[in-house]
């Protein structure tokens, strides 16, 4: 089960530390930091590997079913926590640019952001144990039949996002590597 938002006050905390560096970059520089420079581009690398964890570690935690490794419950607050932080750094990447595929993947991160804030809601509205194993007899049968349909239906749209987020944004990483990194 997941208790509390203690995730979501670190989250907040965290991107409250990075927003402060930000607008220290943009008071000294008198500039909007842009992507392909050292500090845009730290975020956006940065940014998408906090991402790229939010996408693997937890899905992997929950296939092993090995309790040593950590709890599930922990395992999602951790899940969250990068899955928001990570999205926040690669916003500030984008130099408030959107245009073309690096628009696109802006707004799957997006996406996926908001839908996982949903999904959330729905996953602590079926009872569960601290590694994520539902406890039958709590909610009414039918209560609980709905909120399992719910979950599974929101799977199916959560994760086709994140793997198309994905693969466009190593498709991003590739073309602006080759066209605004190496032909320099
Ligand atoms: C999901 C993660 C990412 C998103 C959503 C994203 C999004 C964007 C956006 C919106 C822009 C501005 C495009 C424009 O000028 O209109 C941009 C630029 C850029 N991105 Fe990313 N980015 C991500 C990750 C990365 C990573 C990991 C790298 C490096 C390996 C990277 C390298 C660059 C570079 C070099 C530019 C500048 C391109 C130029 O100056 O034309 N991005 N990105
Ligand atoms: C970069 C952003 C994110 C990505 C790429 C991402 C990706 C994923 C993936 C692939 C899964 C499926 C795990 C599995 O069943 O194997 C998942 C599940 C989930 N995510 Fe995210 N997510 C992101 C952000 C978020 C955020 C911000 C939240 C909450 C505020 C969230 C909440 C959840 C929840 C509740 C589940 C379901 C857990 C379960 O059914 O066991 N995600 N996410």
């Amino acid at each position: 089960m997941l208790r509390g938002n203690r995730e979501l006050w670190w989250a907040i905390g965290v991107g409250i530390l990075i927003t402060i560096v930000y607008g220290a970059v943009v008071f000294f520089t008198r500039a909007i930091p842009a992507a392909g420079d050292l500090f845009g581009h730290g975020l956006g690398i940065f940014g998408f590997l906090l991402m790229l964890m939010t996408e693997t570690l937890y899905s992997l935690r929950k296939r092993t079913r090995n309790a040593s490794w950590g709890r599930m419950s922990s395992w999602l607050q951790f899940h969250i926590f990068t899955g928001l932080v990570g999205p926040y750094m690669v916003l500030l990447h984008t130099s408030w640019k959107f245009n073309g595929l690096a628009g696109a993947v802006t707004l799957l991160t997006v996406v996926i952001v908001a839908s996982g804030i949903v999904g959330r809601y729905i996953y602590t509205r079926i009872p569960r144990t601290l590694d994520g194993l539902e406890i039958e007899g709590t909610l009414s049968e039918s209560a609980l039949r709905q909120a399992r349909q719910l979950m599974a239906l929101w799977h199916t749209v959560h994760i086709p996002i994140g793997m198309a987020l994905f693969v466009s944004a190593f498709i991003h990483m590739g073309a602006a590597l080759y066209y605004a990194t190496l032909l320099k």
